[in-house]
């Protein structure tokens, strides 16, 4: 509770002196003439007992072809546009797409919220910044995935958006993908089973679901032009397992595809991506968005299976009509397109509940981001039982580096979040933030850290200098040394270290106070040369807009860290499959001058990176590869301790993994138990994979039996000849463990 008031007021003071941040989430004057809603629709397809795909055909049977048309684009991104006719009923967000006003079906009004809608700021409203995507994944919670999904489609809501650009579940292939944040981590299960919960969050609040970037995103360095060569199966086990799960059971409306090629076509006009794969295969019956410019044609585009083409209409409004007229594009494949888009809004009840601008609850917000940043946190390392900390023993407290004394760094690009108040080290005047840079949440550890230590004398050291930093650490009772790495969409990161000479830091502290503490604000992987001197080490990932707090609660022992990492953090990038990131040559940079017709149709000339390590991707490869890591993928530790016994696995069309958990430890805690499975040796894949988890809570010494079913396709591998999911028979071997290298319970079973 006491945290909770703390973060509150410094949250209304920062409110308070912004004028610019209205409480009522509200628009300004000249916004509010444009939104006039459309009139509430009256056809028969109002009839909520009719299926989505029944009621999609009614509304167009009524349509005309210009209005079909006007369902298939984008015109442009009102955030940063004039107020025009087409966009002047949007909600000022980076898509939208005008519906059938004359049929009373609405406008699709698209905001990006990977962790937070964005743009709230400089549109005059608020909104929650929730920690980055991939705290969410350490906490290994599918009901976490939800609450976060559910208050981002709750703001996007009350804010007058009816669909989301989040969903973002690329995998880890390299950990320096600038984006790394915006994921679920490296495992295709773990990724795929927490990003349908996500979307099935943000869709119970009839909002628009989306899952992004279909597909093989996973290197921003010219990802407008790289081809990424894999084979079928490895993409298929990999990278397109994540968003298979995600897609039958997060059942998003939408799926965003991607700027990149697969194989030598565009991901937004590659048929096996979009027709053989996602609506076939996995027969999803939503609409494909395209990725924003990552629209190359209209006949090839379409007949691939893209259904809207954002944020323009360059591709997809005059050129797509023409097509249709002159019978290169059929009338049943410009129906199957508009099918499709309206299917997915009477789905997502967009249509049955139009949207409503509501007041958002700060505070709520503040509480939901907390906990989820509690539940995310991960500690690496704690010699001595360094933490939890004891205030009643700290006298004297050095928090050294990262900003700790005013803010949290988070997350940048599409995904960035207004921060309240506006950029925590943002010097005064400087003007509303950028998408590509260092924000800071207003959100302050060192204060936290004070307010749980009252009696103790806190100093701060910016940690620009080892020296000096050195020489506050010393004599203190404890140092908390923060580091942070800032990453970003659109850039990669140029290696695992800690930038700005941070390394140095941290080793001078650690060298001066054998209490030290480093709190990690990455998110990414980093590399630590220094892993052994310190006595604990926390990853706080980007914390979102309480991060502090949550930080607090962890450092202080009122929460007990159980969070492990969806990530393998290596040793060093010679490591990675790649050691080396392929960047583009300039010519497939960017385009200079002005763009011709046939440029932006052609696309930036490719570049080649190929995915030959295959399906192996982030613990698969080091196991494979023999090569120790840093810290492993699925590790964590707790103030507590469990142990685990008792496995017994049932075969069957669901296989069951039983076993118990017991914490052996004086206090609760939350064990994430993992399973992983070792196929036959028919399989050809000689190292283990992530099939099941689950959370067990547990009082002091309490212990509980738990039962993990496995989906056999998690059991199974991608048969190309078969071009289907099959079964090896032969012996599996079941693991199970609180890490992907501490798996102290095994059996193995036949199975056919
Ligand atoms: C990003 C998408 C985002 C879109 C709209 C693109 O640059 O890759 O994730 O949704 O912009 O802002």
């Amino acid at each position: 509770m006491k945290s909770l008031r703390c973060s509150l007021c410094n949250f209304r003071v920062i409110f308070f002196a912004l004028p610019a941040l209205l409480f009522v989430c509200g628009v300004s004057q000249s916004d509010a003439q444009h939104h006039q809603q459309p009139p509430a629709p009256t056809g028969p397809w109002m009839n909520a007992s009719l299926s989505p795909d029944e009621r999609a055909d009614l509304v167009l049977k009524e349509m005309t072809l210009d209005e079909k048309i006007a369902l298939l684009h984008g015109v442009g991104m009102p955030t940063d546009d004039p107020v025009t006719p087409e966009n002047a009923a949007s909600n000022r967000g980076v898509g939208y797409a005008v519906g059938v006003p004359r049929l009373g079906i609405p406008g699709i009004d698209m905001s990006d919220a990977a962790y937070g809608v964005r743009s709230s700021g400089v549109n005059g409203r608020y909104s929650t910044a929730l920690p980055a995507n991939v705290a969410a994944a350490a906490s290994w919670d599918p009901e976490t995935a939800f609450e976060y999904g559910a208050l981002i489609g709750r703001e996007l809501r009350a804010q007058g958006f009816n669909m989301t650009l989040g969903g973002g579940v690329d995998i880890t292939r390299d950990p320096r993908n600038g984006r790394t944040f915006d994921y679920l981590g490296e495992d295709p299960v773990l990724a795929g089973t927490l990003v349908a919960k996500l979307i099935e969050g943000t869709q119970s609040e009839h909002v628009i679901g989306d899952i992004k970037h279909y597909a093989l995103n996973d290197q921003e360095s010219g990802r407008n032009s790289v081809n990424v060569n894999i084979g079928k199966r490895a993409m298929r086990e990999s990278d397109l397992l994540a968003f298979e799960i995600g897609v039958e059971k997060g059942h998003p409306a939408a799926v965003m595809c991607s700027y990149n090629r697969v194989n030598g076509d565009f991901a937004c006009e590659n048929k096996y991506l979009l027709s053989d794969v996602l609506k076939k295969d996995w027969k999803f019956p939503g609409f494909v968005v395209s990725d924003w410019g990552g629209t190359h044609s209209t006949e090839k585009a379409s007949a691939a299976g893209l259904d809207n083409e954002q944020p323009g209409k360059f591709f997809y409004s005059d050129k797509f009509k023409a097509a249709v007229e002159a019978g290169t594009i059929s009338q049943a494949e410009l129906d199957e397109h508009v099918h499709r888009i309206l299917r997915s809004m009477f789905a997502a009840g967009v249509i049955d509940y139009p949207r409503q601008r509501s007041v958002i609850d700060p505070f709520a917000g503040f509480a939901v981001s907390r906990k989820i940043e509690e539940g995310g946190i991960v500690l690496l390392k704690n010699e001595r039982a360094a933490l939890p900390l004891n205030p009643a023993k700290l006298h004297t407290i050095a928090v050294i580096g990262s900003h700790a004394d005013v803010g949290m760094i988070s997350g940048g690009g599409s995904a960035q979040v207004d921060p309240i108040g506006g950029n925590a080290i943002m010097p005064p005047g400087k003007g509303a933030t950028h998408w590509q840079e260092e924000i800071w949440f207003p959100t302050s550890p060192l204060k936290a850290i004070q307010a749980r230590a009252p009696n103790a004398n806190v100093k701060y050291d910016p940690g620009t200098d080892p020296a000096a930093a050195a020489a506050a650490a010393k004599g203190a009772d404890v140092a908390i040394v923060f580091a942070y790495m800032w990453a970003s969409e659109g850039m990669d990161l140029p290696s695992l270290t800690l930038p700005h000479d941070q390394d140095a830091v941290i080793a001078a502290v650690a060298a001066a106070n054998p209490h030290t503490i480093v709190v990690l604000e990455t998110g990414n992987p980093v590399t630590m040369p220094w892993v052994s001197a310190p006595a604990a080490i926390l990853e706080a990932w980007f914390g979102g807009n309480d991060g502090a707090e949550a930080l607090g609660n962890v450092l202080f022992g009122s929460v007990n860290p159980s969070g492990k990492l969806p990530n393998t953090f290596p040793k060093s990038e010679a490591d990675l499959p790649h050691p080396t990131l392929t960047m583009p040559p300039p010519e497939s940079e960017h385009f200079s001058g002005p763009v011709s017709p046939e440029q932006r149709a052609a696309g930036l000339p490719p570049f080649q990176v190929t995915y030959d390590e295959g399906l192996k991707v982030g613990y698969k490869w080091y196991e494979a590869e023999k090569k120790p890591v840093l810290f492993p993928f699925g590790f964590g530790l707790s103030y507590t301790t469990y142990r685990y016994s008792g496995l017994q696995v049932a075969p069957g069309e669901t296989v069951k993994a039983t076993f118990t958990v017991a914490n052996t430890g004086a206090r609760e805690g939350t064990e994430i138990a993992e399973v992983y499975a070792m196929l036959p040796d028919a399989a050809g894949e000689p190292f283990k994979r992530l099939v099941g988890f689950t959370r067990v809570k547990l009082d002091a010494k309490q212990k509980q039996t738990v039962t993990v079913d496995i989906d056999p396709k998690y059991l199974s591998i991608f048969d190309e000849a078969k071009d289907d999911w099959t079964l090896v028979p032969g012996d599996y071997t079941i693991l199970v463990g609180g890490s992907s290298v501490d798996l102290p319970l095994k059996v193995t079973v036949s199975l056919k």
